[in-house]
């Protein structure tokens, strides 16, 4: 079966085609980040506007990738929740229409579902075996999922406030950094800087609990920071060493929530397997302490490559292509969703 997938969810305008037998056959990627960074983090409004633009030649691109026509396309998956409900609506209709047009079944996607099966699209190295645990992590989550089988997800913990990508977005730029923060900072931490200069505070640091807060650690780093401005030089800019020990800090706070509480998941369920996917599954940090700990542990971490671990369309085409598989398909009443646990679909 030949898949068309399409994502809007966010700021990346996504198409890809899957089939069954051969994989991706094309993913085509078109981000909004340059049209977003004047404003320092993503508008909605322009969002669905730029999507609107970018639709038809991303799909268009996906298509000639992969080297069919659209009466080739057996089935059209689309992100339907979570998301800007302007940005998801864009994708939502436009998968709509081609489906009415072409006479085609088609199935709304959970986003996460995407991003938790993203593995599967990496032909490089062996699959995960189910069951395993999967680690969101992304400007817009920050969850822990047992993964039983195909559509079938249980939440073992999530962030109650901010999302890690969202509080190392939003410390990139309170220190001056450009816009994505999360992405400022790595690269600014690969250079250098003291992980261990400043304390900042882990949220929920008990074992018996798998949800993350990030809010407490951002308020942390705005306290230092102003503290900063009120003894001499007064107000003076960040000095770069400062600034370099500041985002290592932060950083290393936040990697160390993330595998600390993955690793106690893995003790309670007795999992073997991590899957780490979404944009901050990029960041060099988190990668070498995973690695090390692999090491220690015997567990096997899985991350697949970062173009199918940020916003991607072949997640949600390869999501589309199971459920169709199994018999599912929604009618044109499916509506977008801002707010949708997974666990409920
Ligand atoms: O999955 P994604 O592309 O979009 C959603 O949020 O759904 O993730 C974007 C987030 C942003 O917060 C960005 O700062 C963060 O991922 N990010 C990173 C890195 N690359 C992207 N954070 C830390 N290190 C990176 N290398
Ligand atoms: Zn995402």
């Amino acid at each position: 079966m030949v898949v068309l997938g399409i994502e809007s969810s966010c700021d990346e305008t996504a198409a890809a085609v899957y089939d069954s037998e051969k994989g991706i056959l094309s993913s085509i990627i078109s981000s909004q980040i340059q049209d977003h960074a004047p404003f320092g983090g993503v508008i909605p409004e322009l969002a669905a506007r730029k999507h609107i633009e970018a639709l038809i030649p991303v799909t268009e691109e996906a298509l000639r990738q992969a080297g069919i026509t659209l009466d080739v396309v057996e089935g059209i998956a689309v992100t339907f929740a979570p998301g800007l409900v302007g940005a998801l609506l864009t994708g939502l209709s436009f998968a709509k229409a081609l489906a009415w047009t072409l006479g085609r079944p088609f199935v709304g996607i959970h986003h996460l579902e995407g991003h938790l099966l993203s593995p599967f699209l990496d032909t490089e190295v062996p699959p995960p075996r189910f069951p395993f645990l999967g680690l969101i992590v992304s400007g817009g989550h920050t969850s822990l999922y047992k993964i039983t089988d195909y559509g079938r997800y249980e939440l073992l913990g999530k962030t109650v406030d901010d999302a890690a990508g969202e509080a190392l977005d939003k410390a990139g730029k309170l220190l001056g950094l450009p816009y994505p923060g999360g992405i400022a900072i790595d690269k600014l931490t690969q250079e250098g800087g003291n992980p261990r200069a400043y304390k900042f505070p882990i949220g929920f640091p008990q074992r018996d609990n798998l949800n993350f807060s990030f809010s407490g650690l951002k308020t942390a780093l705005v306290y230092t920071v102003k503290k900063m401005a009120l003894t001499p030089p007064f107000n003076q800019p960040i000095h770069d060493k400062i600034r370099r020990d500041l985002c290592a800090s932060f950083q290393e706070t936040i990697v160390k929530a993330l595998v600390r509480k993955s690793l106690f998941a893995l003790e309670e369920t007795g999992l073997k397997e991590l899957v780490v996917t979404g944009g901050v599954a990029a960041n060099h940090r988190l990668r070498q302490v995973l690695e090390k700990k692999s090491k220690k542990t015997g567990i096997r971490v899985i991350i697949p490559p970062v173009n199918y671990c940020t916003d991607n369309a072949a997640m949600i085409a390869l999501a589309g292509l199971k459920r169709l598989e199994r018999g599912q398909k929604d009618t044109f009443s499916l509506n977008a969703i801002s707010r949708l646990p997974l666990e409920s679909l």
